[in-house]
């Protein structure tokens, strides 16, 4: 185990050429994966140069390297932080006692689920932002998209190492399986719902990628607390990589509201009109993202929760910075339903995980949400983007076939479908953002509907061919 990363058919820094059969498993899986890649992945430029940044290390200054690479000769690999020596389990009923480098046999099925679900979102999201290459609204954007898109790739690498180190014949059919599922497809969907949905426009990937992305952020965290340490060694890197996905989402919506706001204030204001996004069509799809969101994280009391917490498997965000580590006894206190009414309760804490977790998240969100109301503010616009209840449209847990206002005021059906359109996006708003989606191809020129970026990538001018013609 080194920091760097070896230069072998799979790249690896967990020492794979010294376990021959696993090597050879990985070896058999890794043509299955580009024939992935190469169905599935960005449809057109796979034979283009694209200045992408390259794992090449998995120390904290320097681990990347950026050059011109073909998407199916990027270097997928295996890479894992360096093991502590004497880490133990840090929260949980083994609290203290050293953390397990082999998977314990009563906990198998549970971090089997773990690994294949979080594995599962990787490719999904790949396959839904296929289509984006042939409208981005510049080649800054379109590297970016595929940046996002072959780290994706790496992530499913990632989880399928585990598979294949840790879980027999069961590990190597699962790893199988992530190549046969596909987002959106009624016979072999993706596990989980927002990996289903359709990212058909860029803005839509930006809100994908500042939301959902930003999932992945908190399951990636909770995992990188794990007492499998291989598990929590894989994660910690794959969160040096997640990084730049929500920049991209996050800058990304941040330049189309700046974009707006510029032509709020020119010619006669109508954004539309001029080519932009209007800042409620944007608020609209940040009501639908984040709430698709916001439904990854489970049920809102579960016992799943409970055990993964239980066993040592999943602990909370940065799990070190609470005081107390079995929760045994504490309860948090949160909106339930009782009876059709929303009530305040004391829920016992173990079974809250989940919304604990979403709830750091929902914080992390704001935060996102405070930086693009600040450039509002900063163009002199008089509006102020705003997440909407948690309770509204959700579709899994306990708010899922009730009805809410953006406010969380609760309604009935008759309401919702009545109003539900002035809330999400309806089929004219998505007619009308497809409408822009024209693309622009020329080096540091962008589209009618985005400002450009503050700065270029690895302090490159925005004006650098990212990707070669
Ligand atoms: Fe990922
Ligand atoms: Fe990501």
């Amino acid at each position: 185990m080194t920091a760097v990363i070896t230069d072998e058919k799979i790249p690896n820094n967990v020492d794979l050429s010294s376990d021959r059969r696993l090597q050879r498993a990985l070896e058999a899986w890794q043509p299955k994966f580009i024939d992935w890649w190469k169905e599935m992945g960005p449809v057109g430029w796979q034979e283009r140069d694209i200045y992408l940044r390259t794992a090449v290390s998995v120390e904290t200054e320097g681990w990347a390297h950026f050059d011109y690479v073909k998407m199916p000769d990027y270097r997928w690999g295996i890479f894992l932080e360096p093991k502590q020596e004497g880490r133990v389990h840090h929260f949980g009923d083994h609290m203290g006692q050293p953390v397990w480098d082999e998977v314990p046999g009563e906990f198998r099925n549970l971090l089997r689920r773990l690994v294949v679900t979080q594995g599962d979102t990787e490719p999904a999201s790949v396959e839904q932002q296929r289509n984006l290459g042939a409208t981005a609204p510049s080649l800054y954007d379109l590297r970016n998209l595929f940046q996002v898109n072959v780290e994706e790739g790496r992530h499913l690498w990632a989880m399928v190492y585990l598979l294949h180190t840790y879980f027999g014949r069961d590990g190597r059919e699962e790893a199988e399986e992530l190549l046969m599922r596909r987002s959106g497809d009624a016979d072999k969907p993706r596990i989980l719902g927002a990996f289903n949905e359709p990212t058909s426009h860029w803005l839509s990937f930006f809100m994908f990628t500042m939301f959902t992305d930003r999932d992945g952020k908190y399951q990636l965290a909770a995992l990188a607390e794990s007492g499998f340490d291989p598990l929590a060694r894989t994660c910690r890197f794959m969160l040096t990589e997640e990084a730049h996905h929500m920049f991209v989402g996050e800058s990304g919506i941040q330049r189309v509201a700046k974009r707006a706001a510029e032509l709020m204030k020119s010619g006669n204001g109508d954004v539309r009109a001029q080519g932009g996004v209007d800042l409620p069509t944007i608020q609209k799809y940040l009501n639908l993202w984040y709430t698709l969101s916001l439904d990854l994280f489970g049920g809102e009391v579960s016992s799943n929760a409970a055990d993964a917490f239980a066993s040592g498997l999943k602990g909370r965000y940065k799990e070190d910075r609470y005081p107390e580590h079995k929760l045994i006894g504490s309860t948090f206190a949160m909106d339930v339903l009782r009876d059709g009414k929303v009530v305040h309760e004391d829920v016992p804490m173990r079974n809250a995980l989940n919304e604990v977790l979403r709830t750091e998240y929902i914080k992390d969100c704001q935060r996102g949400v405070d930086r693009w109301n600040k450039t509002l503010k900063d163009e002199g616009v008089d509006f102020v983007f705003v997440l909407p209840s948690h309770k509204f449209h959700r579709q899994i847990g306990m708010w899922a076939g009730h009805y809410f206002t953006p406010a969380g005021e609760q309604i009935d059906a008759a309401t919702w479908a009545a109003r539900s359109g002035e809330w999400l996006p309806n089929a004219a708003d998505e007619t009308y953002v497809k409408s822009l989606m024209n693309p622009v191809f020329q080096p540091g020129k962008m589209a009618s509907w985005i400002a450009p970026p503050i700065k270029g990538i690895n302090g490159l001018p925005e004006t650098f061919e990212y990707v070669k013609p």
